[in-house]
Order: C-alpha cells, then structure tokens, then sequence
C-alpha cells in the first residue's frame, strides 16, 4: 500500500513530532543523497511559487530528479485528459507525485487511484498539509513549544486552506485560537463544529487592532483569494480590510512571530518586513526542510 500525504487529520502527535524532529536534521544537514535513482514527479494545476520550488529543492538536495509541469495548460489535461488518466500516465515514470489542483478532494481522488504516493501540495479551498508542517515547524522553532498557544488566524478564514489545515493540527496542543475575519470571510461552520468536537478553543472577532492582538504567541495573516471569488465585487469589499503595519506591534508580546503562507498582496505593510517579530520568509524557508522530511516519509526511505 502506497503511503501518500493528503490531509493533517491522518497524523497523530506523535507522527508529527518525528516529522518535526526529522526536519531539524535535515535543517543540519540538507545536502544527502537519500533519494539518488527516485524521480519525483511536480503536478501544479495551480500557480505556485513556495511550494512547488521548494519541493523541488528538497528533491535536488536530496539527489533525486524532478520531472512535471507548473502550469496544465502545456499538460495533456488541456486536451481534455482526465486527472485519473493523468496520474496512471505519471506514475509509470515517477516514484512519487506532489499535486496541487484546484478542486477540492482532488488529492484524495488522486491518491485512491495512484500507484505511487501522492502529496497534497493544496486542493481548492480545502488542505495544504505540507504548508502545515512548515508553519508547526515554525511555531515550535520560535516558542519552542506547540503547547498552549494563543493563535490568532486573520483574514481569509474562509477559503484559506493554510488556516484550515492548521487548525486541525493544533487540536493536539490545546491552542487558544482567536479567528478575526470579516462576516463575509468567517472561518466556516464546518471548522467551527471540527473545534467543538475536538475542544479547540477559539473566540470570534471582526475588528483588527492593537488590543485585539496584545497578548498572541503567533499572528497567522492571510491573503484574501481573489481566484477563490465567484463575486468580484465582494472580493473588492473585503480585499484591504485588515492590513498589519509595524506601529500595530509595539504593545504585542516579545515571543509573538508573524506568520504568513505567502503570497502577500498588501495585508501586511513593508514596515513589518524590519521587525524582528516578523517571521514570513524564515517560515518559508522552513519548508524545504520539512518537505525533505515528508517524501522520505512518504517513500519509507531512512534518511542517511
Ligand atoms: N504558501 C504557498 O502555498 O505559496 P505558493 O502558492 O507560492 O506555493
């Protein structure tokens, strides 16, 4: 049976503790030749920077060759090639496929159907698992803990898939989750109820201001998804509606990080980028790392 990596909800803490502890050595020592002879297929139906890169540097310091596409226009599913095909075609020349795609439960399906492990690299509105991993990766590198958190997600809550994810994972850690969105970009019933059943706290908010945000361990920002919008005049409405900037922070706690996935449109202002608090590109970095950690898992290579 393959092994493939395509929702947070599939790890225990005890899955996600040795990932993180397999990060830190490859963080030591990211240059090996564990995946020499593997190729890793890329799949992005999506546009991609961080992501797609970044597994693509984990497979070229581990010394493994990367074959794929960054946009499925120049793939065959532009002719009308259906994504189980796709895989089927894929899987007899890679050892492994990361896919993001569009729509949500693509990853599922396409792991059900693969031959050889498939890793979620983002399903529409749904997962980004790998993205989880580095933003853990990230909070216990800079509190050293994932224990006892106060979080606060902003922005997006609704279609931010990086949020969603997160917040499952952290079900493990007892976090204090704060949600600040606008109405129309709530954090959804479906994750509120995940909350509830798993005892995740969390308290609600529509403004964004220095007292909201006093005592957060981690400020998560997100983008509001423009090619998430069905409605572009609601997108337009809610686009600038919360923007962080340096001034924000002066009466936030010495531990506090600012997390991002990135990209960045404007919900976080340059003057930021100089504060120590800000941590964004460092997460980003981080992914390399985890991502090394994650296709040697899903292949159930040891690392050496
Ligand atoms: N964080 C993230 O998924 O970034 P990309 O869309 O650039 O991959």
């Amino acid at each position: 049976m393959t092994k493939s990596f395509v929702t947070i909800a599939d790890l225990s803490k005890e899955k996600i503790m040795s990932l993180l502890e397999a990060a830190a050595r490859f963080e030591a020592n990211p240059n090996r030749k564990t995946l020499d002879g593997k190729v890793i297929a890329t799949l992005f139906f999506e546009p991609s920077t961080r992501t797609r890169l970044s597994f693509e540097t984990a497979v070229n310091r581990l010394g493994g060759r990367v074959i794929g596409f960054s946009d499925a226009a120049t793939s065959s599913s532009s002719k009308g090639e259906s994504l189980k095909d796709t895989i089927m075609m894929v899987s007899n020349y890679a050892d492994l496929i990361v896919m993001r795609h569009h729509l949500e439960g693509a990853a599922r399906y396409a792991s059900e159907v693969s031959p050889v492990p498939i890793i979620n690299a983002g399903d529409g509105a749904n997962q980004h698992p790998s993205q989880t991993m580095l933003d853990l990766y990230s909070i216990y590198k800079t509190q050293g803990t994932l224990e006892n958190l106060n979080i606060y997600l902003v922005g997006d809550l609704k279609y931010g898939r990086t949020v969603h994810s997160l917040l499952m994972a952290m079900r493990h850690f007892n976090p204090q989750f704060h949600f600040i969105a606008p109405k129309e970009l709530a954090m959804p019933n479906e994750y509120k109820l995940y909350c509830k059943e798993h005892g995740i706290k969390y308290v609600e908010h529509t403004d964004f201001t220095e007292e909201t945000i006093a005592d957060a361990d981690i400020l998560y920002m997100t983008r509001v998804q423009r090619e998430r919008f069905t409605d572009l005049m609601e997108y337009e409405r809610v686009k600038d509606v919360y923007i962080l900037k340096a001034d924000m922070l002066k009466g936030t706690r010495d531990n506090l990080r600012i997390l991002h996935p990135l990209p960045r449109v404007n919900e976080i202002a340059y003057d930021v980028d100089e504060s120590p608090k800000a941590y964004y590109f460092q997460q980003a970095k981080n992914g390399l790392y985890i991502r090394e950690a994650l296709i040697c898992d899903c292949l159930n290579i040891i690392e050496s």
